[in-house]
Formats: C-alpha cells, sequence, structure tokens
C-alpha cells in the first residue's frame, strides 16, 4: 500500500504522521514500533458509530501484535467534550489497569481526539498516545500539534494540555463513511490552512476540490498527498511555536490558524453551537475576514475572489441571513473581554499571507457591513 511518512519536530520528541489507504490494519504495527516491547496494553477510546464501522479491525491488528486490548466508548457531540466524559475515561483507564508504558489509541474525530488526548496527558501524569483520526478535520488538523482538552460550560476548550502523540496514524478509507457536512466542514478547514500557508498549499487545495466537484470520486492518491501536506504545514506551525506564545504576531506563530475564527465563534455562540458544524462556520468567518482584508486595502479583488470561490467549492453553507448583526457584535465584543481586551484578527495581504490586526484597527462599521455582506448573501 501507498504510504506517506512526516517526520515533525516537536519540541520534546519525534513522531511520524503516516498517511494512507488500509492503515487501520496496520495500528498495531506501527504501536508495537513505537511503543516498544514493554507496552502492553492499549486503551481504545472511541464512540459507538466509529467503533462499530472500525473498531474490529483495530482491535484485531493490536491484538495481533500482542497488545490486551480494553475499549471505551464515549458519547458523540461536542457536548461530550466534558470534565465529565474525562472523569468516566480516567476511571477506566484504572480499572483497565494501564501502566505508563501503555498506551492509549483514540479512534474518531477531534471530539474524541481532544477527550482521549487529554486523558493520556493527565493520567499518571502522562502516557502515550496514538492518533487515528476518522474525519477530514482531524486527519489534516487537530490530530497533529498536540492540543488536548475538554470544553467548560463557560466556553470551548477551556481545560486542557499540550500533549504530542507517539504516532498519528491516518486512513484515508475511513473518510468514505464521513457525512456529507464533515467533508464540508474539513475542506473548509483546509481552505483556511491553505490560504494562510503558501500559495502552493491554497492551489493545491482548491485543484482537489475542483476535481472532486467534477468527477466526485473522494479517494485518490492525491488526496494522501494533500493531507500529507496538510500536515507537514501544520506540523512546521507547530513546532516553532507549540505554545502559542501570545506576544507573537508575526506570519508564522501559532495563531495565523484562527484564520476565520473570530467570526466562526461568534456565529457558533449566537446559535448556541446549535446550527453550524465548527468548519462551516469558519468558512463564513474567512469570508468576512477576507471581505475586511479587502475593504482595508490589504487585499486584491481578485484573490478575494479567488478565496470566495474555493470557499463555495468545499459545499453549501447553513442559511446565516437571519442572524442578529446586533447579536453578533456582542459575541465579538464578549470575546474580546475573554482575550485581555484585544481581538486580534488573522487577515489576509495576499493568499498564502496572514497579517495579524488589532481589533481596534478595524471600525464597528466595516465590520458590521463586512458581516452583512457575507452573510446576507
Ligand atoms: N486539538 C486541536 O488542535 C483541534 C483543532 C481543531 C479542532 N479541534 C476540535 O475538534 C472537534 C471537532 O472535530 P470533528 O470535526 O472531527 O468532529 P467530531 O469529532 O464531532 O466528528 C464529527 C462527526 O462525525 C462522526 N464521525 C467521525 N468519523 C467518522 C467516520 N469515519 N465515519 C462516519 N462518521 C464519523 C462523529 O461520530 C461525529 O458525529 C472540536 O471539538 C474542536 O474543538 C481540535
Amino acid at each position: 500500500l501507498p504510504r506517506l511518512e512526516i517526520r515533525t519536530q516537536a519540541l520534546f520528541h519525534e513522531y511520524e504522521i503516516t498517511i494512507g489507504r488500509g492503515l487501520l490494519f496496520e495500528v498495531g504495527r506501527i504501536s508495537r514500533d513505537r511503543l516498544g516491547k514493554s507496552s502492553r496494553r492499549v486503551a481504545l477510546v472511541s464512540n459507538q458509530k466509529i467503533f462499530s464501522l472500525y473498531g474490529p479491525t483495530i482491535r484485531q491488528s493490536l491484538e495481533a501484535r500482542g497488545f490486551s486490548v480494553f475499549s471505551w466508548l464515549i458519547g458523540d457531540g461536542e457536548g461530550k467534550k466534558s470534565l465529565s466524559t474525562l472523569a468516566g475515561v480516567l476511571q477506566f483507564l484504572t480499572k483497565a489497569e494501564l501502566e505508563r508504558s501503555d498506551a492509549i489509541v483514540a479512534l474518531g474525530g477531534g471530539v474524541v481526539g481532544d477527550v482521549a488526548g487529554f486523558a493520556s496527558a493527565v493520567y499518571m501524569r502522562g502516557v502515550p498516545l496514538i492518533q487515528v483520526p476518522t474525519t477530514l478535520l482531524a486527519q489534516i488538523d487537530s490530530s497533529v500539534g498536540g492540543k488536548t482538552g475538554v470544553n467548560l460550560a463557560a466556553g470551548k476548550n477551556l481545560v486542557g494540555s499540550f500533549h504530542q502523540p507517539h504516532a498519528v496514524v491516518i486512513d484515508i478509507d475511513t473518510l468514505t463513511t464521513l457525512p456529507e457536512r464533515e467533508l464540508t466542514a474539513g475542506w473548509c478547514e483546509c481552505v483556511k490552512q491553505g490560504a494562510v500557508s503558501t500559495r502552493k498549499l491554497f492551489t493545491e487545495t482548491s485543484d482537489y476540490l475542483r476535481r472532486l466537484t467534477s468527477q466526485g470520486s473522494l479517494l485518490s492518491p492525491q488526496l494522501e498527498q494533500l493531507i500529507a501536506s496538510h500536515c507537514a504545514f501544520k506540523a512546521a506551525i507547530v513546532t516553532g511555536d507549540e505554545r502559542e506564545s501570545p506576544a507573537r504576531r508575526d506570519s508564522r506563530s501559532r495563531k495565523i490558524l484562527n484564520f476565520g475564527h473570530t467570526i466562526a465563534h461568534a456565529l457558533e455562540t449566537v446559535t448556541g453551537y446549535q446550527r453550524f458544524r465548527h468548519g462551516e462556520a469558519v468558512g463564513y468567518g474567512m469570508l468576512v475576514a477576507g471581505e475586511l482584508s479587502k475593504n482595508l486595502g490589504l487585499l486584491e479583488g481578485s484573490e478575494l475572489e479567488l478565496l470566495q470561490q474555493t470557499i463555495a467549492m468545499c459545499g453549501s453553507l447553513p442559511f446565516a441571513g437571519d442572524l442578529d448583526e446586533n447579536e453578533l457584535m456582542r459575541a465579538i465584543e464578549h470575546d474580546k473581554k475573554r482575550n485581555a481586551g484585544q481581538t486580534q484578527w488573522v487577515l489576509l495581504a495576499r493568499i498564502g499571507r496572514p497579517r495579524i490586526v488589532n481589533g481596534s484597527d478595524i471600525g464597528p462599521r466595516l465590520l458590521r457591513r463586512s458581516i452583512r455582506k457575507v452573510l446576507q448573501k
């Protein structure tokens, strides 16, 4: 089977991201290689839906390499990325008598990855983690970079830890069962990463989307290459700024990955996290950030058009024309208070050239106008 391997140099250790087809069958071999002989047990954390599709394959693959496998299923959805879910996982780990030389395998999307990752960061002050991401978003973004955590009632991702995995195993075959909306959300995140990385990655992404819209078949060697390019970009950013240094504002700080996120958070807040998948909200967020960039004289009109066309190829976004502009402005204001009184917007000077701009440099009038223009289309 063809596969691509990327080595990332995280601050504390190196790990491999293996990308290809049929890799679920190889999770046992890869885990054994990475964990060594002394590792005996694996805690497989997933949810019912994903486990019923892929759990048995992974279990067999691990057992064939001599691991005893204990599985724990968490509930589905963002609401389950909680402290009580974390407590359930930790209790399960003690019951399974997982030791420090053993490992947790996270099989699922970003929710499973973040919860299982956080459990692996804190259980016995840290046990090895193998990420097996099964959504497009998790494959290009959340499984790489070591951010783990859960939500609190007061907000998303408020508790967490940086904990790099021992390995990331990306089997693109798992994308074939992914619901359409999840793919759209994942593609939006790909466009986001493309837009703030290089024109090459952006073009690779939009070319792939164009081919997909005309031919329709998702899986191809080009998809492996594309996911590999995204992982390599994410890994490079993370290696250079593992903990998202608050003081950095340059075009390679981890903050640039927040392109589209100021508006995305506001959209998610005013709709009570019910209407949008996060990536869909990021789709709108990028359009608003693009509009702002153009109106501030940073971005050429033709670049904005390119961004708009590429986002349109990701799939259709939920209707947003009914949302109250004042409420959105209040949500942005609230976010600002939480960030020491300053919103830092990631805007674009060009595709592939992000620029961090202070909220105070964007007047409320311009912001309102840009929001209205995008949402009422
Ligand atoms: N740690 C990070 O760096 C980071 C980065 C970005 C996002 N995130 C987090 O990731 C989460 C979102 O992740 P997500 O978009 O993967 O959502 P998700 O984990 O909720 O998965 C989306 C849905 O798809 C289902 N699913 C997953 N894989 C499937 C498959 N192969 N076939 C069929 N169904 C499948 C899931 O059960 C779920 O219903 C958020 O909590 C976000 O905060 C973390």
